[in-house]
Formats: C-alpha cells, structure tokens, sequence
C-alpha cells in the first residue's frame, strides 16, 4: 500500500533532523502536498536553517505557499489541536525531542516534559482529531514516530539490535523516549490510532547543534580547541548519514505498515576514537593543518555515567519489506559534513554567538 500524503504536521521541524526532513522533502520527493514546522524553538531549534525553504516555498514568497511555521510546544495541547484542523493534517511525523544525552544527566525533567508528556499530549490529540466529532476520519490519516535505538540499551561486543530486542534503556534521555514508544503502541492496540515507528542509530550531517560529537570535533579542531573523549573512547556507535534517515523515515510513512517497528541504521559501526582520527585527518587535510600538532589537543576526560558501550542496528526488516538503503557512504558524508561545517560560517558564527535565535524575530515579526 502507498499512502497519500497531502498535509504533513513536523514537529520539531527547526531541529537537525527534522530541518534535514524538511529539505528532503521539498528537494528530493514529488511531494506535492502541505508541510507545517511546529517547533518551541528551545536552545537547538534554528530556524536560519530552514530560511532558504521559507524563502522558496513560505506565506512570504509570494504564489501559494506550501510551508507554513508555528511556534508551540507539543505539550501545549490547545495549540496543538488548534494547529491539526488549521492546516487540515492527514500525516504526523513526530521529531520534537529533548535529544542530548550528556543534558538528561543535568537536567531530566524537561526530558520527561517534552518526549514523555509532549508526546503522550500529541498522541492524545491527534486522537481525538482522528476521531472527529461529525465522525470523519480524514484519509490515510497517520502519526510516524522518529525514535532511537539508545531504547534497546547497550550490547557487548557482539550482536545487533532488531525490532524484537527487549527494551532495556539506561539514561534518562533513552528512557524518556522508550517511554514514548510504549505510548505510541499503547494508542495503536488500544485506540487504533494509525501509527509507525522507526528506532535510528547516530545521524551526523548539516544543521546539528555543535553539542553532539561530529559537530562539536570539527569546530573545535578548526578552533585549535581541546576534543575531549569521554572514558577510554571506545564506545561504538553505528553512524548514518542524515538524508539516509529522513529516506527511510520517508519510505516508513509512504509505504510502512501500520502498527509496526522498523529500525534504521548505518550497518557503519565505529569505536569514537578511531572516528575522531578519521575527523582530525578530514578537518586538518582541508585547512591545511598541521596532523600532529592537532593529535596533541585530544583529551580523555571522565566518562560519561552510565555510558552505553556498543549500539549496532539490523536493519533487515526495512530493507526486505520496504526496500530501503543507505545511499551515502561513510568517507562521503564525512566529507561533506566537514565542507559544510567549514563553508557555513554565518549559520555556526550566529549558533555560536546566540544571533540564531533572534531570527524569528527579525523574519516573521511582520506577520
Ligand atoms: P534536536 O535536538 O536537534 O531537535 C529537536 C527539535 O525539537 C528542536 O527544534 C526543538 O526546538 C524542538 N523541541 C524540543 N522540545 C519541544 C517541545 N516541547 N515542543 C515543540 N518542539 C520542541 O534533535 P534531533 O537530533 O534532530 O532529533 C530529532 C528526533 O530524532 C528526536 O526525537 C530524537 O530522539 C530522534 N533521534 C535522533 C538521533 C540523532 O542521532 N540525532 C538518532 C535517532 C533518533
Ligand atoms: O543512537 C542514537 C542517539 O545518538 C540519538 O538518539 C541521540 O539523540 C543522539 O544525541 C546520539 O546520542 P549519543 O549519546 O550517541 O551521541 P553524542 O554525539 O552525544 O555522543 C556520541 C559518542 O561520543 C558517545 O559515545 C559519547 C561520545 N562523546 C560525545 C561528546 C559530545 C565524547 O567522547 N565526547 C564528547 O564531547
């Protein structure tokens, strides 16, 4: 079966993943349909990143827009009722997340808020919305969940995660969206609400808050700073380039079965400190750094508690049914995402210097 998508509702959609789904969409689909962005546009939501899809497809452009921007929280249920029968949303594809891991260890409530109560609200309403009170349901209607496979918890040295591993989290941030993921299937069996849910392993690539470890090494190497690797840096995570997941979660809302899991992954599993070798090597290599002197600022700080040793996904599922595959290679997307870090110096100087979030102000206070 292929659904029909026409009026999409992102959430989180000023986030890395979800301004790379955005792009995608506009840029690499047929889509011809509707996309509203509902973000709270907290410390890592930038709109800057979505201002050449404002300027191409939103109310400012002129002709018929078809991207449309709502600042609200997805705990706000009001808002967010009032939002699904404003823009008439058939299709939910749900990215709005506390995401960091280091930052549920400071501070874990906003981490229940936003991905436990936050999801629960947007699920709660888009029920009700589904279930409407003249008792239409719209067409294909449909609520894709983006969630990690940090759910599944840590593996030793050997194995993969699959749909059917047991849940079994170990931060707050991971428990926070098991948590959601278990709400997502209770609205399913219980309510029928229509649903799919994907669990991804690393995304790197353009738009990332410089907080995660790609982003954070390739502007401290440029900077000369310290790269600190927590614990023995031998922690594996299966790294996927971004465009092969916001693919995926494309091909899941398309053609994926209701009710069911897919996971998403690199099938690229690589120890921190042999990724960050490879990064010194790109990031020295195009500013003509010296390779050596840069070795020098890596720095082995105290590990991070409850670390989770080795995430590695079998993706087999979404691959046979829905015939997805990865399209970016490793050496690729490093590649790229290091030019793009390196040649975006107005979006990371205004991220780095706090400009970014005074531009809704400055692009939307006309409105
Ligand atoms: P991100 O932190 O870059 O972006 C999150 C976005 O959500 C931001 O724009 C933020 O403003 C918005 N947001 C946060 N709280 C909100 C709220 N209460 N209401 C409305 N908007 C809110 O995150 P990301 O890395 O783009 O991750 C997106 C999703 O993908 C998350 O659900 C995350 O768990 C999942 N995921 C991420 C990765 C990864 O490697 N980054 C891998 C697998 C799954
Ligand atoms: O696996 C999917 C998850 O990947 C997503 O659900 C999360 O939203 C996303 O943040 C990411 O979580 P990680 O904790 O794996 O990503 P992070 O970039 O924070 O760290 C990657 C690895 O690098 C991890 O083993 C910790 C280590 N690290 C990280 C930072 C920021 C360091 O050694 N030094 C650092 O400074």
């Amino acid at each position: 079966m292929t659904r029909s998508l026409k009026n999409i509702l992102v959430t989180g959609g000023a986030g890395f993943i979800g301004a790379n789904f955005i792009h995608y969409v506009f840029n690499k689909t047929d889509f011809s349909g509707t996309i509203v962005n509902l973000d709270a546009l907290t410390y890592c939501g930038n709109l800057e990143s979505l201002a050449d899809i404002e300027a191409q497809y939103g109310v400012s452009a002129g002709g018929k827009a078809r991207y449309f921007f709502e600042k609200a929280d997805i705990c706000d249920r009001a808002a967010v009722d009032s939002i699904l029968k404003k823009y008439n949303i058939d299709t939910i594809v749900h990215f709005a997340a506390e995401s960091h891991v280091d930052r549920s260890i400071l501070g874990p409530e906003a981490f229940a808020k936003t991905n436990v109560m936050g999801t629960f609200t947007l699920l709660d309403a888009a029920k009700n919305y589904w279930k409407a009170e003249d008792g239409t349901i719209p067409e294909n209607f449909l609520f894709h969940h983006v969630s990690t496979d940090e759910v599944y918890g840590s593996l030793g040295e050997t194995g993969y995660f699959c749909e059917t591993t047991p849940y079994d989290p170990r931060s707050p941030y991971s428990a926070s969206k098991a948590s959601s993921d278990h709400m997502v299937m209770a609205y399913f069996h219980t309510f029928g609400l229509p649903i799919t849910l994907s669990n991804c392993s690393n995304n790197y690539g353009p738009y990332q808050f410089p907080e995660k470890l790609i982003p954070l090494m390739i502007l401290n190497i440029k900077g000369g700073k310290n790269l600190p690797v927590y614990g023995d840096g031998k922690n594996i995570r299966d790294w996927l380039f971004v465009e092969d997941h916001n693919s995926a979660v494309w091909t899941i809302m398309n053609k994926g079965t209701t009710g069911e899991k897919y996971n998403i992954g690199g099938e690229n599993e690589w120890e921190n400190i042999r990724l960050l070798e490879k990064l010194m090597e790109i990031v020295a290599g195009e500013l003509k750094m010296n390779l050596d002197d840069v070795k020098k600022t890596i720095v082995h700080v105290k590990d991070r508690p409850g670390h989770d040793r080795r995430y590695a996904i079998d993706c087999t599922k979404l691959k046979t049914q829905l015939g997805w595959k990865q399209s970016v290679t490793f050496e690729e997307g490093l590649r790229a995402t290091v030019k793009w870090y390196l040649s975006s110096t107005d979006w990371v100087n205004h991220v780095q210097s706090g400009e970014y979030t005074k531009w809704i102000d400055k692009n939307y206070s006309a409105r």
